[in-house]
């Protein structure tokens, strides 16, 4: 091995002294170019003053390209590069008779954008959400893969290795289904997505997006507590004091339901307090706890009564009436006893008759 090693240099020299004619092409091959970006391949000559520059793909399609030639380099630069930029390109110089070629690969590659986490709406505990990740744009991919984690946990990981029928830019997804709880709140839902080329700078290889959990639970059990009574005389006060669960904890809201069924509002304070009640202020009176998931009603109903004077009337028309009942059962009594009365007279002087028409009969005998 040394010994032509040995020898190369020496050739190399002999031939470095004769201004030996040669060209070299950069970067090296394969060239990954990033669909959308600049790129540029550049062939140098060495051991020429002139040398004459020409390119061309190997299949001979457009170059779709710029070539700029400077003395004894020439660059061909592809902006943006484009799916049509996937050739084998051949840089040829010329130095008088002599005449040296250098090929290039370029492959094209996307994956321009971080992943995209999508989630249907407000997570809340104990109801199944599909988080989606979305990867736009990529090529090739059955180059990707992509991973969802929850916590530092795999959900999910998919190999997209299914056949690619066409040169085309794809949005790559993966879909997992999870049921939030509590614990969830505040974690990390963290999608990766990996585009497998080797040829490509390791930290452009692997893209990441992390979405900061928020879980909710609608509000529930929503109670309201009444002192002292819903039942009110005029001039009173009541405070109503409402509790409602959920996460993060419900706004209170309390509202007055009108007739027309629309709910005015009244306060944003858990505790109403109602002061110098008329009657008109009897009716509904609606509590409600509200978050981002949702809402829940409590409907309390207040019933304000005027005062004393109208008791009394009530209390006085009530007694009357009721003397006026039993007058009527005396009355009705009499009228009973009276009528067993003449029927018992009635009777007795039937029965009268009849004996005397017996003795009457027998002395005919
Ligand atoms: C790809 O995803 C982007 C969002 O990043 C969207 O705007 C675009 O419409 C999607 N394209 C296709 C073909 O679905
Ligand atoms: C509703 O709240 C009350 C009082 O806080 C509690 O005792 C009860 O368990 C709760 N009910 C439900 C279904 O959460
Ligand atoms: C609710 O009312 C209470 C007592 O009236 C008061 O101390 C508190 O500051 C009020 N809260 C709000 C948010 O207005």
């Amino acid at each position: 091995m040394e010994g032509i090693s040995g020898a190369l240099t020496l050739l190399w020299m002999v031939f470095a002294a004769s201004q030996a004619f040669k060209i070299e092409i950069s970067p090296d091959s394969p060239v990954m170019a990033p669909i959308g970006a600049s790129v540029s391949l550049t062939c140098r000559a060495t051991g020429c003053e002139a040398p004459a520059f020409s390119w061309r793909t190997q299949i001979d399609s457009p170059l779709n390209g710029k070539v700029r030639n400077a003395g004894s380099t020439s660059t061909l630069t592809m902006d943006p590069v484009s799916f049509e930029n996937e050739h084998s390109y051949l840089c040829t110089a010329t130095c008088g008779a002599r005449k040296a070629e250098r090929g290039i690969e370029v492959q094209v590659y996307s994956f321009p954008k971080d992943p995209e986490i999508h989630l249907p709406g407000p997570l809340q505990v104990g109801q199944p959400v599909t988080a989606t990740c979305l990867v736009p744009d990529v090529y090739p991919f059955d180059r990707l893969e992509i991973d969802l984690l929850k916590d530092n946990r795999l959900l999910k990981n998919q190999e997209f290795l299914e056949p690619m029928e066409s040169k085309s830019l794809k949005n790559m997804s993966l879909e997992v289904t999870f049921t939030p709880t509590r614990e969830d709140m505040g974690k990390a839902l963290v999608c990766r997505a990996m585009l497998h080329i080797n040829e490509v700078d390791a930290e452009l290889r692997e893209r990441e997006t992390t979405k900061e959990l928020q879980v909710y639970v609608s509000p529930k059990n929503t109670t309201v507590s009444v002192s002292p009574s819903t039942r009110l005389q005029e001039g009173g006060s009541v405070t109503m004091t409402c509790a409602s669960e959920g996460l993060p904890a419900p706004q209170i809201l309390w509202s007055r339901k009108l007739d027309n069924g629309n709910l005015q509002p009244l306060s944003g304070n858990a505790t109403l307090t109602l002061i110098a009640m008329r009657m008109e202020d009897s009716g509904i009176y609606v509590c409600a706890g509200v978050n981002l998931a949702g809402e829940d009603r409590k409907e309390v109903e207040l019933l304000v009564q005027v005062r004393s004077l109208n008791f009394l009337k009530e209390e006085k028309e009530e007694e009357e009436e009721k003397q006026e009942e039993e007058k009527e059962e005396e009355e009705e009594k009499q009228e009973e006893e009276k009528e067993e009365e003449e029927e018992k007279q009635e009777e007795e002087k039937q029965e009268e008759e009849e004996k005397q028409e017996e003795e009457k009969e027998e002395e005919e005998d």
